[in-house]
């Protein structure tokens, strides 16, 4: 007897098609996802400036596509395929912070359908296509659906998601690091922000061209203001600087006016009681700040731990700033990791984190959010510690290749 409660989305005659093509599909998808944006970019210009160049350019958004079509195709067609709710969440989330609406899904739907045809050329008869075009619907209608409610639930029109912020202040956290105080400057209150949640910032660029980038809201304590905080990419083997933060870092002052999104998603802490391991690196200190803040300011008997891993101390941003806010929470311990440790700093650890002996009690709840290679190596140390995959959030500074 099937265990399954609900009936099945995909109807099922095109369940056999995409169970017998998924395979081919899944080989082919990057190669699809990378004829896909030229296709789209070539009849709908106006896009390049909504899409992120720089994950063009490396190709991520293509991976990341990719990998959510097909890991969409695949908890159609088994039942036993881990939950998608998560990766629909994080969509939905960037969508609307980027202001995408519903009739676009035409629009991509179009192009990724006739990437397909493109790619697997003969392979692609009347009745597979029509299978793809189902699957594809379906996911478009569940984002769709998310992203009304997210637009509805941030009383936010999807034909105007941007509102103008003054940058009121800049605060020059280290030598790559910069603070942004922005405040409304339509006259109307700060929109309601859940800690850890993100903002698209839209620059015009010298060049002309327009980019949307995402940045947390580092704090959440500025009263009638927000802050985000950048850290300044720099390209290495020959990659150029990142666009926006450059941009962002060298030319954004005091008065001027950025173009900024409603906050979204859902990398925020549940209240509860359970401790908290708060676990990053880099720029990741950004998600931290604000969390920190929100249990001093609602629940300083919550036990925190701060774990944070940099370069050096000089590149840890925001480390003053947590550790003062941390002394409104009874029981905060906060441990950091430097790959060169300055002789006099006799609390940090020379070279990478590692939680392998941290003390963390029973039921830790943790955030973690930096590099790739470092959350995984967070989760994997905290994973035989026996700490349950479910109680380790993760937040990705870019398409979530995660699963990839
Ligand atoms: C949810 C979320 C929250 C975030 N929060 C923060 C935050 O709080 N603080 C923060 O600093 N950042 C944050 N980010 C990251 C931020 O959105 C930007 O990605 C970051 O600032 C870099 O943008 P950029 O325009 O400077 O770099 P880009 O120009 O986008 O470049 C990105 C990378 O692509 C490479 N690249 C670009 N063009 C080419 C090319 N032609 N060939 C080869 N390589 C190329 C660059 O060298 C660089 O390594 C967040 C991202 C997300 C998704
Ligand atoms: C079923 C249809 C769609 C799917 C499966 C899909 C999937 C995705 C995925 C996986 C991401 C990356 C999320 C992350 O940050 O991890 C993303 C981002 C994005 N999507 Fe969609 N999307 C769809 C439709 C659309 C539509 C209709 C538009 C509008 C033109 C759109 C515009 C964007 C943009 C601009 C981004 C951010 C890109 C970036 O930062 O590089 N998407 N989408």
């Amino acid at each position: 007897m099937s265990l399954q409660t609900s009936p099945p989305l995909l109807s099922a005659r095109s369940t056999a098609v995409v169970s017998a093509t998924a395979a081919v599909v899944a080989e082919h998808a990057e190669q699809i996802t990378a004829r896909f944006y030229p296709r789209m970019f070539a009849e709908h210009p106006d896009l390049l400036r909504v899409f992120n160049q720089g994950n063009q350019a490396t190709g991520e958004q293509s991976r990341a596509l990719a990998a959510s079509v097909v890991a969409y195709a695949v908890q159609l067609i088994d039942p036993d395929a881990p939950s998608f709710d998560h990766v629909m969440s994080r969509i939905a989330n960037k969508h609307i912070s980027l202001g995408i609406r519903p009739e676009q899904y035409t629009i991509v739907g179009h192009h990724l359908i006739g990437a397909v045809g493109e790619v697997l050329g003969d392979a692609v008869t009347p009745e597979v296509a029509s299978a793809w075009d189902e699957v594809y619907w379906l996911f478009a209608t569940q984002l769709i659906a998310e992203e009304a409610r997210l637009y509805q639930q941030a009383g936010v029109d999807p034909a105007r998601p941007l509102r103008p912020y003054h940058v009121v202040r800049r605060i020059e956290e280290t030598k790559d690091v910069v603070s942004l105080v922005l405040e409304p400057a339509d006259g109307k209150g700060l929109p309601e922000i859940s800690p850890g949640q993100y903002v698209s910032v839209f620059v015009d660029l010298p060049d002309g061209g327009r980019q949307p980038r995402q940045y947390t809201v580092s704090s959440t304590a500025l009263g009638t203001r927000l802050q985000i905080t950048i850290s300044r990419l720099r390209g290495t083997d020959g990659a150029p600087d990142g666009q926006v933060s450059s941009f962002l870092h060298d030319h954004v002052k005091v008065g001027d006016l950025l173009d900024v999104s409603a906050p979204a998603g859902d990398f925020v802490v549940q209240s509860s009681t359970d401790p908290l391991l708060l676990a990053s690196a880099g720029a990741g200190i950004t998600t931290v700040l604000p969390i920190v803040e929100l249990i001093a300011r609602t629940q300083p008997g919550r036990r925190v731990i701060v774990a944070h891993a940099d370069r050096t101390a000089q590149d840890h941003a925001l480390r003053d700033t947590v550790m003062h806010v941390g002394r409104q929470i009874d029981d905060f311990t906060s441990y950091t990791w430097y790959e060169s440790v300055d002789k006099a700093d006799v609390r940090s650890v020379k070279g990478y984190m590692d939680l392998s002996e941290t003390p963390l009690g029973d039921n830790i709840q943790v955030f973690t959010c930096g590099p790739l290679p470092f959350m995984r190596h967070v989760r994997t140390t905290l994973l035989d510690r026996g700490v349950p995959a479910a109680r380790i959030r993760y937040e990705v500074f870019g398409p979530d290749l995660w699963e990839v």
